[in-house]
């Protein structure tokens, strides 16, 4: 598919069925995320598959947002991997960990949308509870999570997906 056509088509996913992610697709979904740009090529994103029984009955405790979803990847980086800028003096002690993270998540959801696999991107949790929910170590920075699964009957996009800003709002020159 042309990419701008899925691009346009994706949208976030609210209503899943409880039909598993094909482990084939999900592999692919992966590599997606593996092969993707990071500062200096340090490569800290990690990705946490949530999908068991009891990994999906925790995720109903650390997000309101969790949809009932088959398969969520929880996406972090490893502070211990990350490119820092410490120089930078606009932003103290700079990372690149969420830009690294998130661009191994966009790739992995648009990836997902050319195999058919519907996404939803969450940021709505708290992290501290994410950490001590999976027992993660204290150097693993969570940064969102992303859903993946298939529609149910109810399946649609939001009013939000058709609102977007003129290109005059977003485009300047310099
Ligand atoms: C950084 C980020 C955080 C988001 N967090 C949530 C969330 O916690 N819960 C939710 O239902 N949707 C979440 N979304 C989805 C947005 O609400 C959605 O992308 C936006 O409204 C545009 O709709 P569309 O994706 O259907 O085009 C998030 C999206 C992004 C990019």
């Amino acid at each position: 598919m042309d990419f701008m056509e899925l691009a346009k088509n994706r949208y976030s996913e609210r209503f899943f069925d409880s039909r598993p992610v094909e482990q084939e697709k999900l592999d692919k979904i992966l590599e997606a995320g593996r092969i993707v740009p990071t500062a200096c090529n340090y490569q800290p994103q990690k990705f946490y598959l949530i999908r068991s029984k009891e990994g999906l009955d925790k995720l109903k405790t650390v997000t309101h947002f969790h949809y009932n979803v088959p398969l969520m990847i929880l996406i972090c980086y490893d502070a211990r991997e990350v490119w820092t800028n410490p120089g930078d003096r606009y932003y103290q002690n700079y990372n690149s960990g969420e830009q690294d993270a998130s661009i191994a998540a966009t790739t992995m959801m648009y990836e997902a949308e050319e195999l058919g696999v519907h996404s939803i991107w969450i940021r709505g949790f708290d992290s501290k509870t994410v950490v001590d929910t999976y027992g993660l170590p204290d150097h693993m920075i969570p940064v969102m999570m992303l859903g993946l699964g298939y529609p149910n009957e109810n399946a649609k996009a939001n009013g939000w997906h058709y609102n977007r800003k003129p290109i005059e709002d977003f485009v300047y020159e310099l």
